[in-house]
């Protein structure tokens, strides 16, 4: 056989392969997972044959992927990280460059929910910024815009907007806000893939956006991946894209890639007044978070299915919500504001104060009945072991991100799950719950 006839039986054989998948779903034996990737042999079959093209590091089709992303966010640019936290770590990082005009400064103040991801926050801590935490709202677990005009001072110049579990925030109100004092916006949309606010999809709204593409957010690029938003002119993408390839000044790309050299300048270039090649000049102190090239081919053939990935997710989460309607004694559920529509990233529940059972009672019987459990990230994220001599401001009591931190779970909503799940989750829920 030759090359070409292998690569063929090479695909056939993935494709072969998939359809044999055993898809059986086995009440209390089938783990129902909190979330998951879903792919076939269309991404293994993109991830080979760019693996096989030669090429490895990024190149066209992580260029095509960076274009295509940024079309269907509604954002001027995108470029691909290895993770939505390193997605996070630029954008904060880039607010910071020379380069970049009213750049953010040390002790500078950055206004940001108290209840979230771990990694939505690191940044600001990373880059000597001074975190402001205020609550979130019992029903929404985002900010409450109510809540900013205590947090601001003569220092305050970020406010970072988590869309908490695919949830919008109240991006008209806090937008307003923004422009008022002359902040600016980054939207942690790690979880909010397709969610839209008042018609227009989160992470088009703030100056920069992170994306995660770890498989259990709503697409993937393999066991981990990222982007950044850039909702500005192409000196802010300059400026990510330099923190994340090593903090070089040279944007043409790697030597082979499809960008090498296409500047037509690289030799023209000084420091300090000596001839440099630009490849290796560094304007920043940055770092390496680059994904690799079938990573992107992967995210690409992910794109593509995005439309009915939205699908499932707001089905299973209106199932519950119609399910859970019931139980509204013991839970807060869930609530999305009227001009939000949330492409969920899983189902919040948090137990009601005068409940006859706590969160350990309940997910411990979930999950021995192989259904996957998990609280919402950090909770008050002051209370988290690492964060304990952290420099930092706060607004209030943070009552709500403590109640977050001891009563609230949440449980999977992706598209993997089928009705069958679905019913089942609902089976043990009920098993328990009947019991109150
Ligand atoms: C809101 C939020 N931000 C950031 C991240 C980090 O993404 P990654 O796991 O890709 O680093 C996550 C991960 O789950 C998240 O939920």
């Amino acid at each position: 056989m030759d090359k070409t006839a292998i690569r063929s039986k090479i695909f056939e054989l993935i494709e072969e392969y998939f359809a044999k998948e055993e898809k059986e779903f086995i009440p209390g034996k089938t783990l129902v997972r909190y979330a998951g990737s879903v792919y076939d042999h269309k991404e293994i079959n993109a991830m080979i044959h760019s693996l096989l093209s030669g090429w490895l590091g990024l190149g066209k089709e992580g260029e095509a992927f960076e274009k295509e992303f940024a079309e269907f966010v509604g954002a001027k640019y995108s470029l691909l990280a290895n993770s939505g936290s390193s997605a996070n770590l630029l954008a904060i990082a880039a607010l910071t460059s020379w380069k970049f005009p009213n750049r953010l400064k040390k002790g500078d103040e950055v206004i940001v929910a108290a209840s979230a991801f771990p990694s939505t926050i690191n940044p600001i801590i990373q880059n000597g910024l001074t975190p402001v935490f205020i609550d979130v709202d019992s029903e929404t677990y985002n900010i409450r815009p109510e809540d900013l005009e205590k947090a601001l001072s003569k220092k305050t110049r970020l406010i970072v907007v988590c869309h908490n579990l695919g949830n919008p925030n109240e991006m008209d109100t806090i937008m307003v806000f923004a422009d008022k004092y002359k902040l600016f916006v980054f939207e942690d949309n790690c979880d909010a893939l397709g969610s839209m606010y008042d018609g227009k999809k989160t992470g088009s709204f703030g100056i920069l956006a992170s994306e995660s593409f770890y498989p259990a957010h709503h697409i993937t690029t393999g066991g981990e991946g990222g982007a950044v938003i850039i909702n500005d002119d192409f000196r802010l993408y300059r400026i990510v894209q330099s923190f994340r390839d090593w903090g070089r000044s040279c944007w043409c790309g790697a030597s082979g890639g499809p960008r090498n050299g296409v500047c037509g300048y690289r030799f023209q270039f000084k420091v300090n007044g000596f001839p440099y090649d630009h490849k290796y000049i560094f304007e920043h102190i940055g770092y390496n978070l680059k994904p690799v090239e079938a990573q992107a081919a992967m995210g690409r053939v992910q794109l593509k299915r995005l439309p009915k990935f939205i699908e499932a997710r707001k089905r299973n989460f209106k199932t519950y919500a119609e399910f859970f309607k019931k139980y509204e004694k013991f839970f807060i559920l869930p609530k999305a504001l009227p001009k939000s529509d949330p492409c969920w990233f899983a189902f919040l529940l948090t137990i009601k104060d005068d409940a006859p059972f706590d969160r350990l009672a309940i997910t411990n019987f979930l999950e021995q009945h192989s259904i996957q459990t998990r609280p919402s990230f950090s909770g008050n994220i002051l209370r988290q072991p690492a964060y304990k001599n952290i420099t930092y401001k706060k607004v209030g009591s943070l009552e709500n991100s403590d109640r977050i931190f001891e009563k609230t779970f949440f449980i999977g909503v992706y598209p993997g799950l089928t009705e069958k799940h679905l019913e089942y989750v609902m089976s043990v829920f009920d098993t328990f719950l009947s019991k109150y």
